[in-house]
């Protein structure tokens, strides 16, 4: 398949409900679990008023100036890492529409965050994936990203 014309920008507030509805289809289809649109909208909005939770990042398809329908979305959030004295880039809730797959969307929003982690001088670039999304893992090895030996914890604090 061709590579999708795509344009990569940073996202505004008004991207929040097409990135809250990715949300909402990607929970469903990788982990069959359903998400509050109530929730999951304010989350996405909260993004936009506190740049110290992160960015959000889209792909729109670049054919159609007078439409420019948005197809991706990321997140990129941060830890910081006393080891190396510098920040470490998390790239999360990555969704690609279905119909715009298999059409290096992933790999062109991939690439832009790559350039800007440079500029900001982040150490790495980390994601974790759920360890049976088989796709996105042969994605994220195709695009040269290396496996990493850490299992991960959580300790549910509030229900
Ligand atoms: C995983 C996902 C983000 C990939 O997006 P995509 O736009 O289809 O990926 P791309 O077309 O940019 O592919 C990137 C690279 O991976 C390769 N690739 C794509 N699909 C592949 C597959 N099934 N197996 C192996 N390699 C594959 C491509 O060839 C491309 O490499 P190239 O640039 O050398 O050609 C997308 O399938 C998706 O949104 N899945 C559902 C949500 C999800 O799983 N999110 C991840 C949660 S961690």
């Amino acid at each position: 398949m061709l590579p999708a014309n795509v344009d990569v920008r940073l996202a505004v507030l008004a991207d929040a409900p097409t990135i809250a509805r990715f949300q909402i289809e990607m929970a469903m289809e990788t982990e069959n679990k359903k998400l509050d649109a109530n929730v999951v909208l304010p989350a996405v909005e909260a993004v936009f008023r506190d740049a110290n939770k992160g960015y959000y990042l889209v792909a729109e398809i670049a054919d159609d100036p007078g439409k420019r329908p948005v197809v991706a979305s990321l997140l990129i959030t941060y830890e910081w890492s006393d080891w190396r004295n510098s920040v470490i880039w998390y790239i999360q809730s990555v969704y690609v529409d279905p119909d715009w797959r298999g059409r290096q969307i992933f790999g062109k929003l991939f690439a832009d965050v790559i350039h800007r982690a440079e500029r900001a001088q982040a150490k790495f670039v980390r994601l974790y994936v759920e360890a049976e999304n088989h796709r996105a893992v042969a994605v994220y090895e195709s695009l040269g990203m290396k496996r990493l030996p850490y299992y991960m914890y959580q300790y549910q604090v509030i229900e």
